[in-house]
């Protein structure tokens, strides 16, 4: 029995990931900040595939709250072998417009969070000799992003992180990230509603992912069937990269 860990699962990706994670098999564990009725509806849509699944609220971003949350997990569920680490945040800003308060809340929720939950699972992982940590990425670690600097940097540091962490936790522990491009999440509510044509018409397959076209990517990279790949970063994007 595998038991997964998956930040920010109250909504978008994570609460996709959060299924299909344990339509695979896993009990889960449903993180989330702020929308605690998401969360639990997500919770109840895995007790109804009959595994174990709680809603834990956590703010990836500070050390101390990620730390309890894994004290819990383990607690409660003997482990953890799949951490997710999906939570994450953007806020358009020009470099003169971005304060160094929100620069440091994005950096720290886009990567220093994903560093904070793999130093707190990484041992329980190695203990049960098995673990893989998937991370979220995005386009725009590659390309950069208009008005968008530090999660385009955060999301670049994603790919260090990733590659550093696969080097040092293996071979019990696998690290990868997945890069999505437009996703039809709220974190692009704003965009799709102002520019979606536009920005479906440079997509060469002309349409946003859905969040499950992005979760069946992470859940393979967190299954045996990727028991070879490590340090690696999936593009899931339509083909947009090709384009930028
Ligand atoms: N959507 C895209 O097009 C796209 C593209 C590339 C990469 N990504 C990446 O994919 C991941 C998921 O994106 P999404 O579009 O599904 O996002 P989303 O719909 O905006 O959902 C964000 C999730 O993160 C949680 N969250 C935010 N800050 C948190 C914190 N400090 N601690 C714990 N949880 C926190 C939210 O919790 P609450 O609901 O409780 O507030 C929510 O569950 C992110 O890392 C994002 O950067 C997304």
């Amino acid at each position: 029995m595998r038991i997964a860990l998956v930040t920010g699962a109250s909504r978008g990706i994570g609460a996709a990931t959060a299924i299909k994670l344990a339509q695979q098999g896993c009990d889960v564990v449903v993180n989330y900040l702020t929308n605690e009725a998401a969360a639990q509806e997500v919770v109840k849509q895995i007790l109804g595939l009959s595994r174990r699944a709680f809603a834990l609220r956590a703010d990836i971003s500070d050390y101390r709250q990620v730390q309890q949350m894994v004290e819990r997990v383990v607690a409660d569920l003997g482990s953890v072998h799949i951490l997710v680490n999906n939570a994450g945040a953007s806020q358009k800003a020009t470099l003169l417009n971005l304060e160094p308060q929100d620069w440091l809340r994005l950096v720290n929720i886009n990567l220093s969070g994903a560093f904070y939950c793999a130093k707190a699972c990484a041992p329980h992982m190695k203990k049960a000799g098995w673990g893989r940590i998937v991370n979220l990425s995005s386009l725009r670690a590659m390309t950069g992003s208009d008005y968008g600097s530090a999660y385009a940097s955060a999301k670049a540091g994603i790919s260090g992180l990733t590659k550093s962490l696969a080097r040092e936790l293996a071979p019990e522990i696998t690290v990868n990230a997945v890069a999505p491009g437009y996703t039809d999440t709220e974190m692009n509510q704003r965009a799709l509603a102002e520019s979606g044509d536009a920005i479906r018409a440079q997509i060469p397959l002309k349409r946003v992912a859905a969040p499950e076209e992005i979760a069946n990517v992470i859940a393979f990279l967190a299954s045996d069937d990727a028991s070879y790949i490590t340090g690696e970063t999936i593009n899931v994007n339509g083909g947009l990269y090709m384009r930028s």
